[in-house]
């Protein structure tokens, strides 16, 4: 609990019911009314990785925080980014070629919280329907989306709409210039 409570960057004062409050997160009902900012289709940074199905994903920003990035080029504290893991599958006899989404694989969740460790917190929710649950510190989505994300820990460089406005208000962040150079 200790070490929890370290890795949220939380008082220990804290009640319980406020420290379990951290530990999970439950999806947020209506965020398929959200800003849809892109899709992806199996998108991995291991060049060794075979796939054994295809993915394709959604990505969802509340709002609110996707106003203030417009003015800003940055995420207010409470930003909440949802992404949406589905199959693919090929339409069989429909269509020669191509895939569409399926099934959930799973959803994950992304929200800035000014007061843990990073400023950002990780959630992953199983089936998109029961809470995310906090990932730890040590997992590989911290430190992927911190060296690699090209804004604040996102991953804007796949954000079509809003990479532009990054890239003009000078909010992208000095380890993804330094990975992709001058332009
Ligand atoms: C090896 C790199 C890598 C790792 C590890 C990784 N991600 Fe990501 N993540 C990405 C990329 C690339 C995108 C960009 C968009 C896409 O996939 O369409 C992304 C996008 C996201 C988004 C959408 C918002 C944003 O921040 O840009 C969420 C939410 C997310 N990831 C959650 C997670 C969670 C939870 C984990 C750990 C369980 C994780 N990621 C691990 C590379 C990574």
């Amino acid at each position: 609990m200790r070490r929890l409570l370290c890795a949220l960057g939380l008082s220990v004062f804290l009640p319980a019911a406020a420290v379990q409050a951290q530990d999970t997160m439950p999806v947020p009902s209506n965020y398929r009314e959200w800003v849809f900012l892109t899709s992806s289709m199996d998108l991995n940074y291991s060049s060794t990785a075979t796939p054994s199905h295809h993915m394709l994903d959604n990505i969802f920003v509340n709002p609110e925080a996707h106003k203030a990035f417009l003015q800003t080029g940055t995420w207010p504290d409470k930003t909440i980014l949802i992404k949406e893991n589905r199959m693919a599958e090929s339409a069989g006899t429909l269509s020669k070629a191509g895939q569409f989404q399926a099934g959930m694989m799973n959803l994950e969740i992304h929200i800035k919280d000014e007061r843990v460790a990073g400023k950002w917190a990780f959630f992953v929710s199983p089936d998109g329907r029961a809470d995310g649950k906090l990932m730890p510190q040590s997992a590989s989505c911290y430190s992927c989306h911190q060296d690699h994300g090209a804004s604040d820990t996102t991953f804007l460089q796949f954000y079509p709409t809003l990479f532009g406005i990054a890239k003009d208000k000078g909010t992208l962040s000095a380890s993804y210039l330094k990975e992709t150079g001058p332009k």
